[in-house]
């Protein structure tokens, strides 16, 4: 019989220092009207050059640990989501387990880009339901300003760095994660990626002339297929909680571009309303920013207990999917 998990704490952690629209405008041929009308975004945060993921990490870490009333030592597993990772190996997570001093703790990273979180979530729910572990952190954090092209106008504008977090737990209430859906299309994998830094094109003077080791994009067909996918699996893991749409009390979708959520709740007669959205603040943060909108909306007071929550994103591989929550 599996166990029901439960979100039993979460956190997040923004590097201090703000890049505006404004800021870009003097960076690149861009404007605060066309960033802000085509995507939502006003501003981003941006780690200073000593921070890695792994410091953004444990600071959201532990913020979700003391919310959850639990103690580094007893957390059995740590998974970090990140596609910028502090180095190829160790994983980031190792960083994290030694940086909150969970002794006890396995750890280990996940690669799903922005999908990451959700992706996170799942595998941390398989522990805690197989009755494996009890205490699992689960992790989305990114330091994406180093791997973004801060000469290309079309991807340098969308991302920030962050981390968010939360802790799972069992439960034998009628609360917690109701239902999951993942899904990938790797025939898609050109449309969004980091072509350089890895056994295909590793670093090297050619890589590095060529600028590899920064991310490539399709904006508009990853647009499109971003509104396509997150329909289909949200559709797809509210039937499988037995759920409608108008059941839903929040959406927290990855936050990539407020248009892409516009057309999402749009599609799914889903009140706009419902839709928590911080992408003005943070841009894209990647695996981070499901982490980041759910630990906001939690300390907003407008979640209340017993009301159903559904998270979705969409991500380089491409990857996407979904997951219900009753809180
Ligand atoms: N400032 C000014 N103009 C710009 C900028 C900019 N920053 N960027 C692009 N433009 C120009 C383009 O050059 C183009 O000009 P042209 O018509 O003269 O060629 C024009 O604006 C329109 O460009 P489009 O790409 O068609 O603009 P679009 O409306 O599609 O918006 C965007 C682009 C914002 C990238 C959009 O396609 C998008 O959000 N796509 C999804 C991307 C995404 O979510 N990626 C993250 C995935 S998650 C992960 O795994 C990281």
């Amino acid at each position: 019989m599996l166990k029901g998990v439960k979100i039993s704490g979460t956190g997040s952690f923004l590097p201090d220092r703000i890049l505006t629209n404004h800021d870009l405008e003097k960076m690149i041929d861009t404007s605060d009207e066309w960033i802000k009308t085509r995507t939502g975004i006003c501003e981003r945060r941006i780690a200073d050059e000593n921070t890695a993921t792994s410091d953004l990490a444990i600071e959201a870490a532990k913020k979700a640990l003391k919310n959850a009333h639990k103690k580094p030592e007893e957390v059995d597993l740590i998974i970090v989501a990140t596609v910028t990772p502090d180095m190829i190996f160790p994983s980031t997570a190792c960083f994290v387990q030694r940086g909150i001093g969970a002794k006890h703790a396995a750890a280990f990273d996940i690669s799903a880009a922005c999908s990451g979180f959700i992706y996170g979530l799942a595998v941390g729910y398989q522990f805690i339901a197989s009755g494996m572990y009890d205490t699992v952190l689960v992790i989305g954090a990114e330091v994406y300003s180093r791997i973004v092209d801060w000469t290309d106008r079309n991807t340098c504008v969308l991302f920030g760095d962050g981390a968010g977090a939360v802790v799972l737990e069992p439960t034998n209430k009628d609360e917690g994660i109701l239902a999951i859906d993942l899904e990938t299309d790797g025939n898609t994998a050109e449309l969004l990626m980091v072509p350089g830094g890895g056994s295909r094109n590793p670093i090297c003077q050619k890589t590095l002339d060529h600028r590899l080791n920064f991310v490539k994009m399709k904006g508009n067909e990853v647009f499109k297929f971003a509104v396509n996918s997150l329909v289909k699996t949200t559709r797809k893991v509210l039937a499988k909680a037995k759920l409608k749409p108008e059941d839903v009390d929040h959406i927290v979708p990855h936050q990539a571009n407020v248009r892409i959520i516009d057309a999402l709740t749009k599609k799914l007669k889903i009140d706009p309303e419902k839709a928590f959205i911080n992408i003005e603040k943070y841009g894209n943060t990647s695996a981070a920013s499901i982490g980041i909108a759910l630990d906001e909306l939690v300390h907003s007071k407008k979640l209340k207990k017993g009301q159903i929550i559904v998270t979705n994103a969409f991500g380089g591989g491409l990857t996407w999917g979904a997951c219900v929550i009753k809180w």
